[in-house]
């Protein structure tokens, strides 16, 4: 959950949901940011780009069109012909030659002999079907389409790369990505043998107020800088923010200029806009804390937020959108709602960062994930409601709520929620990560082991280790790598069917 992204060095985290609705929102450019720093971190190396036809339909064979969809490969540490395969799915964004060097699996790969391979998802970065992202094509964009490219594509490279029928292949993701890695190991348990999922919210919601229950929480969390008075503060600003908007013009001009809004505050969609953008603002500190590439984090966002008690509630506020304005390098925080649908309208692809568009249809038509504000502990504006969420996809798609609603249960029952009961899939969360609420955090079986990291925010483990890492976060790793030991070598007493 994390709108936006470029550059010549794809993310390393594919995971980077962005809850919110508004297309190109801050924390969506947040995420972006901290993606880009990650992938630029170390040398670029032998990452190697190859190009996969792949069927529009998998799902009908009279249907004869097909799309290149790009992969990457790391054959550094490869023991050929039949040492592991570590496949890392793509998510809601273009994907780049990091994906294949650095974070895990490109980190795991070395001990265990593997071919590192990464595979863009359909629809995102350079894997956009001809015909855009008009509403015909966007048909064939869904989880499961995901999911039929990596059963294909396991079935196309093994032949390419000569990969021994025995080699275990295990599949790694991160965020929405994740999930796709949990899901590729249930769906396909002879294709991929095992499954590393990070931060992924496999429970799909439609109202996902939770979101913001765990950013509450995590503003307390004195693990990571946090307090329960500057959770108070966060709310009064937001409170402040909120009767400003509705004072009076006067007020609202003020308040645009605190603020640095980009537009008018006038109409009440854009007050909507507004908020929004804030609520990301701070939503995007908890769930990239600490992250490289994070202009801000949790600390930061408290010291500011209690730094000037004269200027009240909403200077401190005022002061980390200065921040991250700056850092991002946006002139002003965008608040026309009418930009945002016509963004999210837009059917033309971009080659880098993540899919808004396409992110967006996906969430009405599989995931929801709708962050809102009606849990009591939210600290934000209760104006944000469902239905203002709902109402976009009419807007942008012409999905009515209903069939929004209708398309988040069967996704559930497709998948089976918190409650996949998919073997060998380890499932890795952090608690500072609003999205952990979704996620596997209990084992239910001793081959389905879950591990939710203390102090550590969300997609963490994928990222490259760091002497400043919490030891919950470092002991996570190593017990990552120590099941990943204990699969493959059930795969190698087998004589590896995978
Ligand atoms: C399958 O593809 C064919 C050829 O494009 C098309 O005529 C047909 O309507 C498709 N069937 C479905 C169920 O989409
Ligand atoms: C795979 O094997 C074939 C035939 O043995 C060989 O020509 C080809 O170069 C090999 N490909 C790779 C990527 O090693
Ligand atoms: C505190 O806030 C007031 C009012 O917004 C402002 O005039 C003052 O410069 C701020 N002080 C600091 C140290 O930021």
């Amino acid at each position: 959950m994390a709108p936006a992204a470029a550059l010549l060095l794809a993310p390393l985290l594919l995971g980077s949901l962005w809850g919110l609705s508004a297309a190109g929102s801050l924390l969506s450019r947040f995420g972006e940011h901290v993606q880009e720093a990650q992938a630029e971190l170390g040398e670029p190396s032998s990452a190697r780009e190859g190009w996969l036809w792949q069927p529009l339909d998998p799902f009908n064979s009279s249907d004869r069109r097909s799309f290149l969809q790009r992969y990457w490969v790391n054959a550094d540490h490869w023991r050929a012909p039949d040492g592991p395969v570590f496949l890392h799915i793509g998510g809601e964004g273009s994907l780049g030659p990091s994906s294949v060097l650095k974070g895990h699996p490109g980190t795991l790969a070395p001990p265990f002999g593997a071919l590192v391979v990464s595979l863009e998802h359909r629809f995102y970065g350079h894997s956009v079907p001809p015909g855009g992202l008009g509403l015909e094509q966007l048909r064939f964009l869904s989880s499961r389409h995901a999911l039929a490219d990596v059963a294909s594509a396991r079935v196309h490279l093994s032949r390419i790369y000569n990969i021994s029928a025995s080699s275990p292949w295990v599949s790694f993701g991160g965020s929405y990505a994740g999930s796709l890695a949990a899901w590729a190991r249930l769906k396909f348990p002879h294709l991929i043998w095992a499954a590393v999922a990070s931060s992924a919210p496999v429970q799909a919601q439609l109202d996902f107020s939770s979101y913001n229950r765990g950013v509450s929480r995590s503003l307390a969390d004195p693990a990571v800088g946090g307090s329960p008075k500057c959770q108070r503060a966060v709310a009064r600003a937001f409170s402040e923010l909120d009767r400003g908007l509705s004072e009076g013009q006067e007020a609202r001009v003020a308040l645009r200029a605190a603020v640095r809004a980009c537009g008018a505050l006038e109409a009440p969609e854009d007050q909507a806009e507004l908020l929004e953008q804030l609520e990301g603002l701070v939503g995007a500190a908890v769930q990239y804390d600490r992250q490289v590439g994070a202009p801000l984090d949790v600390s930061g966002l408290c010291h500011l937020i209690l730094a000037n008690r004269s200027g009240g509630p909403l200077s401190g506020l005022r002061d980390a959108v200065q921040l991250v304005l700056q850092a991002l390098g946006l002139p002003c925080l965008p608040s026309s709602r009418a930009a945002a649908v016509a963004a999210l309208r837009d059917t033309r692809p971009r080659a880098t960062g993540p899919g808004d568009r396409q992110w967006f249809y996906q969430t009405c038509t599989e995931f929801g994930y709708y962050i809102t504000c009606q849990d009591p502990s939210c600290p934000f504006s209760r104006r944000s409601a469902l239905s203002a969420q709902l109402q976009l996809c009419a807007r942008v798609f012409g999905l009515s709520p209903a069939s929004v609603a209708e398309a988040v249960a069967r996704t559930n029952t497709y998948y089976g929620g918190q409650s996949p009961g998919a073997t060998r899939v380890i499932f890795v969360n952090g608690d500072i990560d609003p999205w952990h609420v979704l996620g596997v955090l209990r084992a239910p079986r001793p081959s389905e082991p879950a591990l939710l990291l203390r102090g550590t925010s969300h997609c963490s483990d994928m990222a490259p280790a760091r002497p400043s890492d919490p030891p919950s976060l470092r002991l996570g790793r190593q017990k990552i790598a120590r099941q990943l030991k204990v699969w493959l070598r059930e795969a190698e007493a087998l004589g590896g069917s995978s």
